[in-house]
């Protein structure tokens, strides 16, 4: 296991849905410890892309998938891969919050008691470091019994990246996760990740130009199922090399 390298590393990566090529080939260095975004137009092949990463995308019925995509330099499509640990590792927040119908306690001790933490101190320390991790501690630590669902959406969402937090992830994948939320929701998600990222690799699909300013420090445009540029934030979005990048950071694709 290689920890100085990349975190995720895809090496020739295409994928069919039936006759449908939605990525073609694609090769591309996630540098860990950092937060990437993944841009381009809808249908461009973003979330496809993302679920390889946490083998999601195997799922889809018909689906076909070839090439490597290697973390911490195992390639996590070979055979004899243990798929539920790939998925421990690589944390899915996705696009609309879906906390678990019980308490907010016990929506992030889910986790570590699913791996056989039951002491009750622990367990208490435990969803108190996660939730602040979330940013959320401060506005539920006097409501932990009350149902995840009396949440406000923004708050569901940051309850969600606690539970995730808590079964020890070393990656967060985002789809789209700020999209279900109102701006001030969405700054506090924003936060969130710029904290973690000292710990975390974090790798967001987003279509909101403005959110990869903020937040990301590596890029990757996508079109048309093609990886058509990345590089380090700055350089792809205010001095792309490609024509189509250009075009989509000035806003004329979308
Ligand atoms: N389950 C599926 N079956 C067939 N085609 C699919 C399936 N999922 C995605 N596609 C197609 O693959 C292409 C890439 O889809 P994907 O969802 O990865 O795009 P995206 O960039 O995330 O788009 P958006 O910004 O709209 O979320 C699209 O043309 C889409 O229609
Ligand atoms: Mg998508």
């Amino acid at each position: 296991m290689n920890r100085n390298g990349p975190h995720i590393s895809v090496r020739d990566l295409s994928v069919f849905y039936g006759d449908h090529c939605a990525l073609e080939n694609v090769n591309v260095d996630v540098p860990r410890q950092k937060i990437t975004a993944i841009i381009g137009p809808s249908g461009c092949g973003k979330t496809t892309l993302l679920r390889c990463f946490n083998r999601l995308t195997d799922l889809t019925e018909g689906v076909k998938i070839s090439g490597q995509v290697l973390v911490d330099g195992e390639d996590i499509y070979s055979r004899g891969i243990d798929v539920t640990q790939v998925r421990k590792k690589m944390g899915l927040l996705s696009q609309k919050p879906f906390p678990l119908p019980m308490s907010i306690y016990d929506n992030v001790a889910y986790g570590p008691r699913l791996y056989g933490l039951n002491d009750g101190k622990k367990l208490d320390e435990a969803v108190e470091r996660y939730l602040r991790m979330a940013g959320l501690w401060e506005e539920v630590h006097n409501r932990l019994k009350s149902p995840a669902t009396k949440l406000s959406a923004g708050q569901q969402q940051r309850l969600c990246l606690a539970r995730g937090l808590a079964v020890e992830p070393e990656a967060i994948l985002g789809d789209e996760p700020t999209s279900a939320l109102d701006p001030i929701s969405a700054r506090r998600i924003e936060e969130a990740f710029v904290a973690l990222k000292a710990n975390y690799t974090i790798v967001i699909v987003t279509h909101i130009l403005r959110q990869a300013r903020r937040l990301a420090d590596y890029v990757l445009f996508m079109y048309m199922g093609k990886l058509v540029e990345h590089g380090p934030a700055e350089q792809v979005l205010n001095d792309p090399k490609e024509d189509r990048t250009r075009a989509y950071v000035k806003g004329e694709i979308s």
